[in-house]
């Protein structure tokens, strides 16, 4: 009953295409947010345990569309999640068959470990999103959407999950990562976005492009001579390219934007999403941005760009808290057989992480690494510790990702254990 590999644990190169598959992968993220075991969602669908679990696995890609829906009513899927299935059914030659350029969408150093395990909880944030697309999709009403949150609590990860079910539903899905050491390079997240936007706008949109927005070229200069810089107006002009580009991409088909880690987006990037924000407010655009949570002032720039979207009620934020236990039950669940995830193990492991993904992620890991969680019997089994001990290793990267938490989280510094960076059995 082994839920996976522990080679799987903190894999940075697996991808949609091995594994379970599109299909196998969304439904399993659907009957795990339901809470149902296989035999449960097998019985409610009318199908065999043996049936879904083939499908979880990839042993079944493809299944017949009758047999989708009736997973779909199970499940209780909404109009998007159920087309998402469907399409995810699909033959691979079709759209959202995934491809060597979606995974690349993430390839920035953010994206994060196996996109195939299942989002746990985070079913109310992503019920918000999700109607947010439909806002936009149906009424036309382009608006920003603020994911924020503290370090590893998964705010990236929610936004993946919004990509793909986009994709899914007929958007297209583009991404720019910002990052500490860029900070300073103009547009430097635009380049990433804009480059797919263009490897994947149709033919009418690239003519129109030739013709009116040269300045996209500063963007893809492989493809288009960018004009030469002239004075005062440079910044509106290619605010206008941008802008007009993006904007007849909407008029083929809804777009998702995702702009991750804008805390540390360049000020020529802040100034464009203003303007970009306020001119697709009557196009198919929604434009996501993930930011670490942070005191008013600490990021240049953000502070006004929401203030001012916020009184031009073009700014919805949602905010990512913690996992409570349950919920880190259920993840754990989700990689580990339930042998491993008792109550006890459960609780230990949220006591000492507090509930934030990444650092759960990083727990797990060490506990495999140190045996104290080992394959045996052909399942993972846990040998009984009273406390979770976080190694020296492990303190370090948390503490990398997570800057202020130290002291907080990471309990005593080595030296108080006389020194050996050692294993850390965390607060008193
Ligand atoms: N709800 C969840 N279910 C399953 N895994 C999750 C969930 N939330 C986060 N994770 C996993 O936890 C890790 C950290 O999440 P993520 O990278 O999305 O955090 P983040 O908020 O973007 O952090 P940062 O501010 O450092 O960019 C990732 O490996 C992610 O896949
Ligand atoms: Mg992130």
């Amino acid at each position: 009953m082994l839920a996976a590999p522990d080679a799987r644990l903190g894999d940075t190169t697996m991808g949609l295409t091995d594994g379970p598959g599109p299909f196998g992968v969304l439904l399993q993220q659907y009957r795990v947010a339901a809470g149902w075991s296989q035999e449960e969602l097998a019985d409610r669908a009318g199908l065999s345990r043996r049936g879904i679990s083939d499908l979880e696995r990839g042993q079944r890609r493809e299944p017949h569309p009758s047999t989708v829906r009736r997973l779909a009513e199970a499940l209780r899927l909404g109009d998007i999640e159920r087309g998402g299935l469907l399409m995810a059914a699909q033959p691979r030659r079709s759209p959202v068959a995934t491809t060597p350029r979606q995974e690349s969408d993430f390839s920035h150093a953010n994206a994060v470990s196996s996109p195939s395990w299942p989002l746990i909880g985070r079913e109310a944030e992503l019920g918000f999103l999700l109607s947010s697309l439909e806002r936009v999709a149906a009424a036309g009403r382009g608006h920003l959407v603020f994911l924020v949150g503290e370090p590893g609590i998964g705010k990236t990860r929610v936004a993946r999950e919004l990509l793909s079910r986009a994709r899914a539903a007929g958007f297209g899905a583009l991404v720019g990562g910002c990052f500490e050491q860029y900070a300073g390079l103009p547009f430097f997240p635009l380049v990433e976005l804009l480059t797919q936007a263009w490897q994947t706008a149709p033919d009418r949109v690239r003519e129109v492009a030739f013709k009116r927005w040269a300045e996209l070229g500063h963007f893809v200069p492989d493809v288009l001579r960018p004009p030469a810089l002239s004075g005062d107006d440079d910044q509106l002009r290619i605010f206008r390219a941008v802008t007009g580009f993006l904007r007849e991409l909407a008029s083929e088909r809804p777009l998702v934007l995702f702009l991750d880690d804008v805390q540390w987006a360049d000020s020529a990037t802040i100034d464009l999403l203003l303007y970009l924000v306020r001119h697709v407010s009557d196009s198919r655009t929604l434009v996501l941005a993930s930011c670490r949570d942070a005191e008013p002032g600490a990021y240049d720039g953000l502070d006004e760009l929401r203030g001012e979207l916020v009184r031009e009620r073009l700014l919805d934020e949602v905010s990512l808290g913690r996992l409570t236990p349950d919920i880190t039950g259920v993840l754990i669940r989700s990689r580990f057989d339930t042998r491993v995830a008792s109550d006890e193990f459960v609780n230990l492991v949220h006591a000492r992480t507090e509930g934030n993904p990444f650092f759960i992620e990083e727990v797990l890991k060490s506990l495999v690494e140190e045996g104290t969680l080992f394959l045996a019997d052909g399942g993972w089994q846990w040998r009984t510790v009273d406390e979770i001990r976080v190694p020296r290793s492990v303190r370090l990267v948390v503490a990398q990702r997570v800057g202020a938490w130290p002291d907080v989280r990471l309990g005593r510094a080595p030296g108080r254990h006389g020194g050996d960076g050692g294993a850390d059995p965390g607060p008193p």
